[in-house]
């Protein structure tokens, strides 16, 4: 048993509630086995386990950990391509940094930044984009599992328009997802994402395949998978998916027709849907995560987050690595906050309550995991982050002068970075992970 004495800020409630922000001060948590077993005062709790530990974390605020919704892992080291629209931005970095983890060494090193750099960010839990090689998909599960994140991943499924190292084909998509699933599905933290990169770039029959997948019609498979995909994102992408599928009703109805939106679905960005998706999103339960710095970076465009709301559709926040532009879910949410601002009369103000909801419980609810991670209450995990500025920094100066707990959360989104993430835990464990420190890969040319 373990107490921790903190000031606690979450967001058990829904997104929107007013008054949503739940304030903790001087709040102690008794943890046992990783789980909150109480939320009371300091002296109630010494007072129930007089010899257990104590960790005074009142230096700062504690918050719950983050969730990112939806993040690239084989995209680590090419973040930050700026100035290119979607597709090109794909062939051009993202595609040939991919194809480097086809050499399983490479992609060891890449997992192991990958989550280090989760870790830095104060994210505990994520869904994350695979690789399109199963044994780079293993690389992750198998340091995820050392690491002990709350990891959704899978095999990412390709067999058209993409280079020709990526692509598989439907069958071979379907055994190579199916033994990733059954080895790691449910293993500890870990689960299994059915990943179709996106429309464009797979077939029917592929799509067919990840709907078999996840009906739970593959034999001694697990029928209770996730999947991921993107939707809606560019404008030009859009187009030519709705050239490729001219007889689907729209975008979301390419993955609609093979059984692919359900509430274990989460799609990334739909920055342009059409009302009668927002109105099938709901209905399913699915989810989208919004990856306002990728929508931003790439030019894709500004989120229409009224008309989600309006239609009842459940929203997440993504980082999008490596078109995001880091992992930080409290830029993310800044980012989030600032696209609504633009948007003028059609925007949504979010208040820090929105922000940090979005940034957490948001994300545990479409994950499916509200009952294990999101917030601080009894019962659920202890998946926390400490954030301490560095004494005299102007996020400190400014927390030390909010004159309410909501104020100070506005600026901890308008100015925190990983360098104010202090402590992060997962499961009571608190972890630390090493980046690889591999140096970039030789060029062929220079490498003689
Ligand atoms: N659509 C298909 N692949 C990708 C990707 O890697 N990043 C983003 N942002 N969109 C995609
Ligand atoms: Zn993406």
């Amino acid at each position: 048993m373990t107490i921790y004495l903190a000031t606690v800020l979450d967001t058990p409630g829904d997104l929107g509630e007013d008054d949503g922000l739940r304030v903790g001060t001087d709040l102690a948590l008794v943890v046992r086995d990783g789980v909150i077993v109480a939320r009371t005062d300091i002296d109630s709790a010494r007072r129930a386990h007089p010899a257990d530990a104590l960790v005074d974390l009142r230096d700062g605020i504690l918050l719950p950990g983050f969730v990112d919704a939806h993040v690239h892992f084989p995209q680590v080291r090419v973040i930050g391509g700026l100035g290119r629209p979607l597709l090109d931005w794909l062939a051009e970095r993202a595609l040939p940094e991919e194809a480097r983890l086809a050499d399983v060494e490479y992609a060891r090193g890449v997992a192991a930044d990958f989550l280090s750099g989760l870790t830095q960010a104060g994210t505990t839990t994520a869904l994350v984009f695979g690789s399109h090689f199963p044994r780079a998909v293993d690389a992750l599960f198998e340091q995820a599992e050392q690491s002990g994140h709350r990891i959704t991943t899978g095999l990412v499924l390709s067999d058209r328009l993409l280079r020709e190292d990526l692509l598989q084909t439907p069958a071979a998509a379907l055994e190579a997802s199916g033994e990733l699933a059954r080895r790691w599905h449910g293993r500890g933290r870990l689960r299994y994402a059915i990943t179709p990169r996106f429309s464009l770039s797979t077939t029917d029959e592929m799509l067919a395949a990840a709907g078999s997948l996840l009906a739970g019609d593959e034999p001694g498979t697990p029928g209770d998978l996730w999947l991921t995909s993107h939707l809606n994102e560019n404008e030009e992408e859009i187009a030519q998916v709705r050239e490729l599928f001219p007889a689907a009703r729209g975008y979301l109805d390419t993955y609609a027709r093979h059984g692919l939106v359900t509430e274990r679905s989460v799609f990334a960005h739909n920055v342009h849907p059409e009302p009668e998706e927002l109105a099938v999103l709901a209905a399913a339960g699915a989810a989208v995560a919004h990856c306002p710095s990728s929508n931003g970076a790439l030019g894709s465009g500004m989120f229409p987050l009224q008309e989600h709301l309006d239609a009842g559709v459940r929203i997440a926040l993504g980082t999008d690595v490596g078109a995001g532009t880091g992992f930080s879910l409290l830029k993310e949410g800044l980012q989030a906050y600032l696209v609504q601002q633009l948007r003028g009369r059609d925007g949504v103000t979010l208040t820090a309550a929105d922000l940090l909801h979005l940034a957490t419980r948001s994300g545990a609810l479409a994950l499916g995991l509200a009952d294990q991670v999101g917030d601080l209450s009894v019962g659920k995990q202890f998946d926390a982050v400490r954030i301490r500025p560095p004494q005299g920094s102007t996020l400190d100066v400014a927390l030390r002068h909010a004159e309410t707990a909501s104020d100070a959360l506005a600026t901890l989104f308008a100015q925190g970075t990983p360098a104010d993430i202090h402590e992060v835990w997962l499961a009571g464990q608190e972890i630390t992970h090493e980046p690889s420190m591999t140096t970039a890969p030789a060029d062929e040319e220079n490498a003689a």
